[in-house]
């Protein structure tokens, strides 16, 4: 898809398709509709007067031109009232949009980007949320169907005065990684294996300069002493590894490194603690999180975003083959901490807190993770927005509001230290499993006890990760949620930084 701006006249755009955003209550006062209607002989009139073109969110009208126009239709996109049009709901209407304009046949669309504008986006931020979405709402994914889906549209004209083109390029580079993002958790768990995810790291990095990727291997993870890691990884014959990418975005500030942690459980049968068929049954998703970060730093590179940031993803399988670890085991962390394997379903955090050690041990002073982590978060917040939980709320605001711009909601849930309690063994300095309540608050304090002094959060994406239908921006399969937050993060820390 090829995405260009188009500064002429809106009259004079030539397209398969033009896009126009309508609020409602702005029905008689859009101006690229009123200069369209010129055209039409004032042909819209009536149809406004109807309340069938309407601004109303959901509602949206196609009129072929009949040659009226040097386009061939015109798309009038209904988006509700301005002042509640937020990023989450142009994703949303542009996503649908995709897939409509896709079904007709359009090879190209013209896009009035200023009547996508509201309080909160400007045509910059529009611009950068369309490409996005026009990319993420046409994914699909066909890696193992011999016959490939085909994508109609080929050439997107951003129509705005203001738009540049470091607002499409964004968007774009933004929206392919989260296709990547998506690939990697659909791709089933026998051909994305933790050594498959540790060579789509290494590949992107080839591609990114001041970038390098490190694939630790069972030897070097035990001679680094990451015994809770390897805990999990002991029940399969699949090599885990510990993949780390190193992006130097601002040598000069060196100490200044945040660092993105991934949970990489390319399958999570639960162990000897065994899941359900049902349980098991989408657990090749477990990766999500991992895929997520490796997406991240690859948009995070293409932008050269000048930052210092630390890719690592924790990959291993949970399976309970023979050297499985037991309910019962005590293994010991990379940062000395003991810890009573509980339940050995409870992996990730295992995977995760090692993963910690390592941030630390490379000078990550801020740190994110992000894990399909507990059923229980889905308890707690069902499936329309991620967890948060950290240990400073400044820095968690900061993760949170840099998600809300780009579309993504996040809820801040609690980290009482009185939670802790849940936590406490009988034989160990910790146990894995928290017992009933606050699962999703306690799968986090524990991972929390291995963040040291660095400001950091945990975005628990377990109910998030994946959609069981194709709606707005979101395509049924796994979503790549966390990776566009990540990016305005870094974005937010970039330019704090200068
Ligand atoms: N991978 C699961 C969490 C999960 C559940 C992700 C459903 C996506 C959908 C995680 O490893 C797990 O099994 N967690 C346990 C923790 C418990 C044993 C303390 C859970 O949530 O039940
Ligand atoms: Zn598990
Ligand atoms: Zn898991």
């Amino acid at each position: 898809m090829k995405l260009m701006i188009d500064r002429g006249e809106l009259i004079s755009t030539e397209a398969d398709v033009v896009l126009i955003g309508l609020f409602e209550g702005e029905e008689n006062s859009n101006e690229s509709m009123t200069a369209l209607n010129e055209n039409l002989n004032q042909g819209l009139n009536p149809l406004v007067a109807d309340g069938e073109i309407s601004g109303r969110s959901g509602r949206s009208v196609l009129i072929h031109s009949l040659g009226l126009l040097e386009s061939k239709r015109v798309f009038f996109i209904g988006l509700g009232h301005r002042e509640e049009y937020k990023a989450v709901a142009l994703k949303n209407t542009i996503g649908n949009t995709a897939r409509e304009i896709n079904k007709m046949n359009c090879e190209s669309v013209s896009v009035d980007v200023a009547s996508f504008t509201s309080v909160d986006i400007d045509e910059n931020v529009a611009a950068e949320l369309i490409a996005q979405s026009l990319i993420a709402g046409l994914y699909s994914y066909d890696r193992f169907k011999t016959e490939k889906t085909t994508v109609a549209l080929k050439n997107v004209l951003f129509h705005g005065a203001m738009v540049e083109n470091e607002d499409i390029f964004r968007g774009e580079k933004i929206g392919s990684a989260l296709n990547v993002a998506r690939n990697m958790a659909n791709d089933p768990p026998n051909y994305l294996t933790p050594t498959k995810m540790g060579e789509i790291a290494a590949e992107i990095a080839e591609g990114i300069p001041k970038m390098e990727c490190k694939l630790l291997n069972r030897d070097e993870m035990a001679s680094l002493g990451m015994g809770s890691f390897l805990g999990v990884a002991q029940g399969s014959i699949e090599p885990p590894k510990l993949v780390v990418m190193n992006y130097e975005g601002n040598p000069a500030d060196k100490k200044n490194k945040v660092a993105l942690i991934g949970k990489g459980i390319t399958f999570d049968s639960g162990g000897l603690d065994i899941k359900s068929a049902a349980g098991m049954r989408t657990m090749k998703g477990d990766m999500a999180g991992g895929a997520t970060v490796i997406a991240a730093l690859k948009a995070i590179g293409e932008l050269g975003l000048r930052l210092n940031v630390l890719g690592i993803v924790a990959a291993t399988e949970n399976m309970p083959g023979g050297g499985a670890q037991r309910p019962g085991d005590v293994v010991v962390a990379m940062n000395g901490k003991t810890i009573e394997i509980d339940n050995t379903d409870a992996e990730g955090r295992l995977v995760l807190a090692d993963a910690l050690t390592y941030a630390l041990s490379q000078g990550a002073h801020k740190i994110v993770d992000v894990a399909t982590l507990t059923g229980a978060v889905h308890v707690a917040l069902g499936d329309k927005c991620v967890g948060a939980f950290g240990n400073d709320s400044e820095f968690t605001r900061l993760v949170i509001d840099s998600g809300f711009e780009v579309g993504e909601r996040i809820w801040e849930m609690p980290t009482y230290p009185e939670y802790k309690d849940q936590l406490k063994s009988d034989v160990a300095d910790i146990k894995n499993a928290g017992g009933s309540g606050a699962g999703a608050t306690t799968g986090a304090l524990f991972i929390g006890e291995f963040a040291g002094d660095s400001q950091w959060v945990h975005l628990d994406i377990a109910a998030v990760s994946k959609s069981s239908a194709t709606k707005g921006f979101t395509v049924k399969g796994a979503t790549g949620s966390g990776m566009i937050t990540l990016i305005s993060l870094c974005d937010k820390l970039a330019s704090n930084s200068e």
